[in-house]
C-alpha cells in the first residue's frame, strides 16, 4: 500500500481519482486549500469509498509550509492536479496564473526532492498542442500555447523534462487530458463550476435543469461534418482510472513522458447536444451564436501511446457520459 499525495484532490478530476486510488487500496492524502472546491467533497468521498482521505489544507504557494508537509509525509509518488484552469481568466489575470501554476509547482517539486520523494504524474492539457497541428494529435507533435493558461502547462512541462534529464532518478509523466466531462455514477460527486460555465456539458446541463434559457453554440460554419467544433470528450472516471495507470508507469520510469488521455474519437457541438437530450429525456432549446474567438475546428487524441505503456483505453461512450452529468446535475441542484 503506498502513500499518494494528490495535489488539488477536492477538484472536478482530482477528487474522481481519489476514489479510484482508495477503490484500488491506496492511502491517499489531499493537498487542496480549496480556492476552487468545497471541504464537503472529502464527504462525498467517504460515501463512496468508505474512507474519508487525509486532508492537508494547505496553499501550494505557501513555500514553508509545502516543506514541512512533505519533510513529514513519507509520499511514495504525488498527482499533481492543483491550479488555476480558465482560459478567459487567465487572459484577463495572467500574473495570477503564474504565480499560482508555477510557484505552486515549484515549491512541491522542490519540496519532494528534499523529501527524497521524485514519483510525480502531472495534469497537462491537450491546450499545449496549440492551433496549428493536424488531428489526430500525437505527443511527438510540436507544442505551442495560444493563452496564459497554455503556457503555464508547458512551463511546466518544461521543468518537469529539464529536472529529470538532470537527474533521472525522477519518474514524471505528464498526462495531456482532451476533454473530461461527466460524473462518478453515484452522483456524489462531479463538476460544479461556480457562476456561468464556460465549458460546453456544464453549460448544457444548466439549460438541462433550466437555469439558463438556451445554449448558444459557438459557430456552425466550420469545416466539419455539421459545421459545430468537434472535441474528444472523456467520461471523467475513466480519465482517473488512467491516472492509476500512469502511476504504475511512472514506477518503471526513469525520466520524463508525456501521455494523451482521450478516447481518440471526435464529436460534434450538436452531437453532445444530441446526446444531452437523450440522456434528459427533453429537447433542449439552442441558438446559432458567432465563433469563439481562439475555438479550433477539430481536437482529439492518438491513443496508441497511452494504451502501449500505460496499458490503458478509455471506456464510456458520450450517452454514458451525458447521462452520468444529468444524473450529478438532477442530484446537486
Ligand atoms: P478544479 O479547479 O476542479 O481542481 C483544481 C483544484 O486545485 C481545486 O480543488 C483547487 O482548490 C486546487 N488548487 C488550485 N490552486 C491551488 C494551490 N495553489 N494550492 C492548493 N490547491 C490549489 O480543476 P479540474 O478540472 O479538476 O482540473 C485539475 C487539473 O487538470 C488542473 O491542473 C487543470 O488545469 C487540468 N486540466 C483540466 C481540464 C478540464 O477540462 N477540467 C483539462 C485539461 C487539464
Ligand atoms: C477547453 C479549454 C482548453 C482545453 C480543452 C481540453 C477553455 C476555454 N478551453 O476547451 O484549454 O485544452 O478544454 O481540456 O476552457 N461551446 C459552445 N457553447 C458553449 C460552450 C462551448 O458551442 O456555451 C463549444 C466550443 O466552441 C467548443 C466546444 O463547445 O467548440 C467545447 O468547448 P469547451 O467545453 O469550452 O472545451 P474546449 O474548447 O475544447
Amino acid at each position: 500500500m503506498a502513500h499518494i499525495i494528490v495535489t488539488g484532490g477536492a477538484g472536478f478530476i482530482g477528487s474522481h481519482t481519489v476514489v479510484e486510488l482508495q477503490q484500488a487500496g491506496e492511502t491517499v492524502t489531499v493537498l487542496d486549500n480549496f480556492c476552487n472546491s468545497n471541504p464537503e467533497v472529502l464527504g462525498r468521498i467517504a460515501e463512496i469509498t468508505g474512507t474519508k482521505p487525509a486532508l492537508a489544507e494547505i496553499d501550494l504557494c505557501d513555500r514553508e509550509k509545502v516543506f514541512a508537509f512533505f519533510a513529514d509525509a513519507k509520499a511514495d509518488a504525488v498527482i499533481h492536479f492543483a491550479g488555476l484552469k480558465a482560459v478567459g481568466e487567465s487572459c484577463k489575470i495572467p500574473l495570477r496564473y503564474y504565480s499560482n501554476n508555477l510557484t505552486g509547482t515549484l515549491n512541491l517539486l522542490e519540496a519532494m526532492a528534499a523529501a527524497g520523494c521524485k514519483k510525480l504524474v502531472f495534469s497537462s492539457s491537450a491546450t499545449v498542442y496549440g492551433d496549428r497541428n493536424p488531428v489526430p494529435f500525437t505527443e511527438g507533435m510540436p507544442t505551442a500555447a495560444t493563452n496564459p493558461y497554455g503556457w503555464t502547462k508547458l512551463m511546466i512541462e518544461q521543468m518537469l523534462m529539464d529536472t529529470a534529464a538532470a537527474d533521472p532518478s525522477w519518474s514524471l509523466v505528464a498526462l495531456r487530458y482532451f476533454n473530461p466531462i461527466g460524473a462518478h455514477p453515484s452522483g456524489l460527486i462531479g463538476e460544479s463550476p461556480n457562476g456561468i460555465p464556460n465549458n460546453l456539458v456544464p453549460y448544457i446541463a444548466k439549460v438541462a435543469i433550466g437555469e439558463l434559457d438556451h445554449l448558444n453554440v459557438f459557430g456552425d460554419d466550420y469545416d466539419t461534418p455539421d459545421g459545430t467544433c468537434i472535441r474528444d470528450y472523456i467520461h471523467v472516471v475513466d480519465l482517473a482510472k488512467g491516472h492509476l495507470c500512469a502511476l504504475r508507469y511512472a514506477d518503471t520510469l526513469a525520466g520524463f513522458k508525456e501521455v494523451n488521455l482521450g478516447t481518440g474519437h471526435g464529436s460534434s457541438v450538436m452531437e453532445v447536444l444530441h446526446a444531452y437530450e437523450k440522456a434528459c429525456g427533453r429537447e433542449l432549446p439552442y441558438v446559432i451564436a458567432p465563433r469563439r474567438d481562439g475555438d479550433i475546428p477539430r481536437m482529439y487524441a492518438q491513443t496508441d501511446r497511452a494504451k502501449e505503456l500505460l496499458h490503458w483505453e478509455a471506456e464510456s461512450d458520450l450517452l454514458t457520459m451525458c447521462r452520468d452529468s444529468w444524473n450529478f446535475t438532477k442530484k446537486n441542484v
